[in-house]
């Protein structure tokens, strides 16, 4: 069997703001088939298609009311799988998201349970629980939402429920064996219309501790997404991998029946390598996200440490490492490594020059490690952090968190795909997109990339096209090298023996604020930008990474 998920590259495709079919300013199913063919040419292996299920859109899609159908907004399920066998067609995999830490305050489930009130059999399939203090007006524990403000909300007749999200997310109670089965069915459902695998939202989150002790008191605002640590009762229990095993079991016996492999990608924000491995386990997740890497700072040094215990600790259960650096939950990477302003906050409001330069290094770099990689849309263009204006912003984390966070809109703005103003190819002409798209992407849009050898475009397409050619990259071996440069991330992949790449390929990413110089004879097979290369010395600028073959 052939386990494509060891090596590919899978790209996000947040369905609001890729492309919009229908005239009415949302991304959705049918746009993203008109799309198919810049996916293919761009190089990636498959997309991952974040929630198109019934929902009312209070978490834009990560609220699902009908877990089993599609959302008018974005198609039916007859359009999703024409998609598929598009995608297919297309040599392109899909996984499709599950998220079963929570379903919507409009899933028929949690309607029931509100209507036969407290105390009754249905409230067992959520966490309802009574409150503490006078008139129990208190809420059962000290636990905070991710979004801001209480995990808890009090319903009419007194009950509280939990909600690690916003209070339209109400917690499943996985303990019920009627959550689990009710699950198993979804994933069979999807399977049935043949999807190539799964991203699991939050799957650290699904049990909780049983008792739902307090939480020890918080420090100050939490604000990063490893929470474990601080509310170490809410996140990363044990009890979770008995989930990924029932699953993996599930996805194990479609695979035996057609020979096809199938993969399950966790959304694991877990901070300690060791106990992130424990989800790939060998009969539990494919893949989880190493999001300590997305969480480095510009430094070699932390790159290096990150991937270093990402590989040792996922190598120990005999998993590959997933590496991602963006996502429609975090800011930009060219935006987020540009903050010159050094007030530290990542919010990119510093030099848009050196992100993007930084941008494209660590994309490079990226593309060089061993195993799978997920892109973001947009992240092939460079695209900034957008400073969506405050009325405009629509991140639920804006309202929960007292306007004091202004949440993830600003990494979802729609793309700009062609034409020199809004919505620029998105939408049908003179369509407003959801998000409002800034003038200066004029420059930045698919069109104008696709013809400017110097883009971020080309040069991901070149990274991706190698990656495919060359036998060394992929999965495989990776060599530190502590001779080249110091202050620089330098390593080998190997050649593989009989290849015509059987030298292999070196990449090196300076962080550094200097320009460096490494002796490293060969050939320079591609930069982030600029270098000096003479065949025997590579003058690195900084913020720049080369791939080199050697002689
Ligand atoms: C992670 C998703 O990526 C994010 O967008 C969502 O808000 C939360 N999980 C809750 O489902």
């Amino acid at each position: 069997m052939h386990l494509w998920w060891l090596d590919a590259v899978l790209y996000e495709v947040y369905i609001r703001s890729f492309a919009d079919s229908g005239g009415d300013g949302i991304g959705d199913l049918a746009g993203i088939a008109t799309r198919l063919p810049y996916l293919r040419d761009l190089g990636v292996d498959g997309i991952w298609i974040t929630p198109f299920y019934r929902s009312p859109m209070a978490d834009h899609g990560y609220d699902v009311a009908d877990h089993r159908d599609v959302d008018p907004l974005f198609g039916d399920l007859a359009t999703f799988d024409a998609l598929l066998t598009d995608a297919h067609r297309h040599g392109l995999k899909v996984l499709v998201d599950l998220v079963p830490n929570h379903s919507s305050n409009a899933h028929p489930a949690f309607r029931a349970a509100l209507a036969a009130g407290a105390g009754a059999p249905e409230r067992d399939l959520y966490i309802f629980r009574d409150g503490r203090g006078e008139n129990a007006a208190q809420p059962p524990n000290n636990w905070v939402s991710v979004f801001g403000g209480p995990a808890w909300t009090q319903v009419a007749d007194g009950q509280w429920y939990l909600h690690l999200f916003a209070p339209q997310q109400p917690d499943w109670n996985w303990r019920h064996p009627q959550v689990r089965a009710d699950h198993d069915t979804t994933v069979r459902f999807w399977l049935d219309h043949g999807v190539d695998g799964f991203r699991i939202d939050v799957t650290h989150g699904l049990v909780k501790n049983d008792l739902l002790p307090d939480n020890p008191p918080a420090p100050g605002e939490t604000i990063t997404f490893f929470r474990e640590r601080a509310e170490p009762h809410a996140w990363d229990q044990d009890g979770v991998h008995e989930i990924y095993q029932r699953w993996r079991a599930i996805v194990e016996d479609y695979d035996r029946r057609d020979g096809k492999a199938r993969a399950l990608v966790g959304e694991t924000w877990v901070a300690d390598p060791r106990r992130l491995a424990r989800y790939v386990r060998p009969d539990e997740l494919h893949l989880t996200f190493a999001f300590s890497l997305l969480a480095a700072p510009w430094s070699a040094t932390a790159w290096r440490s990150a991937i270093t215990e990402d590989l040792a600790a996922t190598a120990e259960v005999g998993a590959p490492a997933t590496w991602v650096l963006s996502n429609h939950d975090v800011i930009r990477p060219a935006s987020r490594y540009g903050d010159g302003d050094g007030d530290g906050d990542g919010d990119g409001d510093g030099d848009g020059a050196i992100g993007l330069r930084r941008a494209r290094a660590a994309l490079l770099t990226l593309l060089a490690l061993p195993g799978p990689v997920f892109l973001y849309q947009g992240d092939e263009l460079g695209l900034p952090e957008v400073d969506v204006p405050p009325e405009a912003r629509q991140d639920p984390v804006w309202e929960r968190s007292g306007r004091s966070r202004p949440g993830r809109d600003g990494a979802r703005v729609p793309l700009p795909w062609s034409e020199h103003a809004q919505p620029f190819g998105f939408s049908a002409a003179g369509v407003t997109p959801w998000l409002p798209q800034p003038d200066a992407w004029a420059d930045l849009t698919a069109q104008a990339q696709a013809s400017d050898p110097m883009s971020t475009l080309v040069l991901t397409r070149g990274a991706l096209a190698l990656r495919r050619a060359l036998a060394c990259l992929g999965g495989g071996a990776l060599r530190w090298r502590d001779d080249l440069a110091p202050g620089c991330l330098a390593f080998d992949r190997p050649g593989v023996p009989g290849a015509p790449d059987q030298a292999g390929l070196t990449c090196v990413m300076s962080t550094a604020e200097r320009d460096t110089t490494c002796a490293l004879p060969g050939r320079l097979i591609l930069a982030s930008g600029p270098v000096g290369y003479d065949g025997v010395t590579l003058a690195l600028p900084p913020d720049t990474t080369a791939w080199l073959a050697p002689r």
